[in-house]
């Protein structure tokens, strides 16, 4: 079978509409109730064969993403090549548009972009089951960036259950100067928490999401890391502020932050509170999105050259 000389694979951010954290386990880690929502705003990972793995990466934040092999799409294309016998010589073009460091997944987007990238690039044909269990290695948020849609986590976050969802929400999300360090923020959740219960979704929440309803899950957003990213970061209470005084139906941390998420009544209003927000100097930028949105996805993979598709002319099925 011919390979394809590159592909290119979108993915989602997230925001977490309910976040509710456990005591710190044995292992450093936090069992966590949390309820992922994929939200339309993406990064981009393009692969592409090359002599050894190099990532590079465009974009207004560009110069804040690590390049090197910490880099988690780099980790990605690592385990996948090291579980099917192959080199990772494979260069890594990620077109950032997903706030860095800011409690929206951005960092796992790529990992889960990448191997999804690989795997198509390489021809490796891994079940869905190996992926996750890939994205599981690589980070707790990893599996989500995946599947997208909705989903509750269980465990530290990647085992996931998927969600149904009965409308479109709209959302405004405002980026702060500088990341937030996530291990920071639980650290901080152990301090400020220590009598942390065993986290349940909540019932009411969920069925907020299965009726599309704004009002409802407005009523309902939560999360536990919230406290301790404003204790890090005070800044942020004017940002939350200024969202609910443009008419935001509830206004809250995105995961462990700084970026600050506002759940609109719709679209209309969603950019008029992303207009306010812009406005109010309390943040670097407000953009507006709406969820659900789907996971990771290959957009194009361009013929090799020389293939039958690059000579423009399919084979016969
Ligand atoms: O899984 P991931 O590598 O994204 O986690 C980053 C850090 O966030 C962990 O090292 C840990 O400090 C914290 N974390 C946690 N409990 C979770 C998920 C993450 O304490 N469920």
């Amino acid at each position: 079978m011919t390979r394809p000389a590159a592909v290119t694979v979108r993915v989602p951010a997230k925001v977490n509409v309910q976040l509710a954290v456990g005591p710190a386990r044995p292992d450093g880690f936090h069992d966590l109730a949390n309820v992922f929502l994929a939200v339309g705003l993406y990064d981009e990972v393009t692969a592409a064969p090359a002599d050894s793995l190099r990532i590079t990466c465009a974009g207004p934040d560009a110069d804040k993403v690590p390049l090197d092999r910490t880099n988690l799409a780099a980790r990605a294309a690592e385990l996948l090549a090291a579980r099917y016998g192959l080199a990772p010589d494979v260069h890594l073009h990620i077109a950032k548009d997903i706030p860095v460091a800011g409690g929206m997944a951005g960092g796992s987007a790529d990992g889960a972009a990448a191997l999804v990238a690989c795997d198509a690039l390489w021809g490796t044909g891994a079940s869905r089951a190996e992926l996750l269990d890939i994205c599981a290695e690589l980070g707790s948020d990893v599996p989500f960036s995946l599947v997208g849609g909705a989903a509750l986590g269980t465990g530290r976050g990647e085992k996931l259950s998927s969600l149904d969802v009965g409308g479109t929400f709209h959302w405004v999300f405002a980026a702060a100067d500088g990341g937030l360090s996530t291990p920071a923020v639980y650290r901080e959740f152990d301090r400020l928490t220590p009598g942390a219960v065993a986290p349940e979704a909540d019932e009411a929440l969920l069925a907020a999401l299965r009726a599309g309803d704004p009002f409802a899950l407005a009523g309902a957003l939560a999360n536990d890391l919230q406290p301790a990213a404003v204790s890090l970061r005070p800044s942020l209470t004017d940002t939350l502020a200024a969202g609910t005084a443009a008419g935001a139906l509830a206004s809250l941390v995105s995961g462990s932050g700084p970026t600050t998420a506002f759940l609109a009544e719709g679209e209309e209003s969603a950019r008029r509170i992303a207009e306010a927000l812009t406005a109010s100097g309390t943040c670097r930028s407000a953009r507006v999105a709406a969820s659900p949105a789907p996971g990771a996805t290959v957009l194009a993979a361009s013929p090799a050259p020389g293939s039958p598709a690059d000579l423009g002319w399919a084979p016969t099925p």
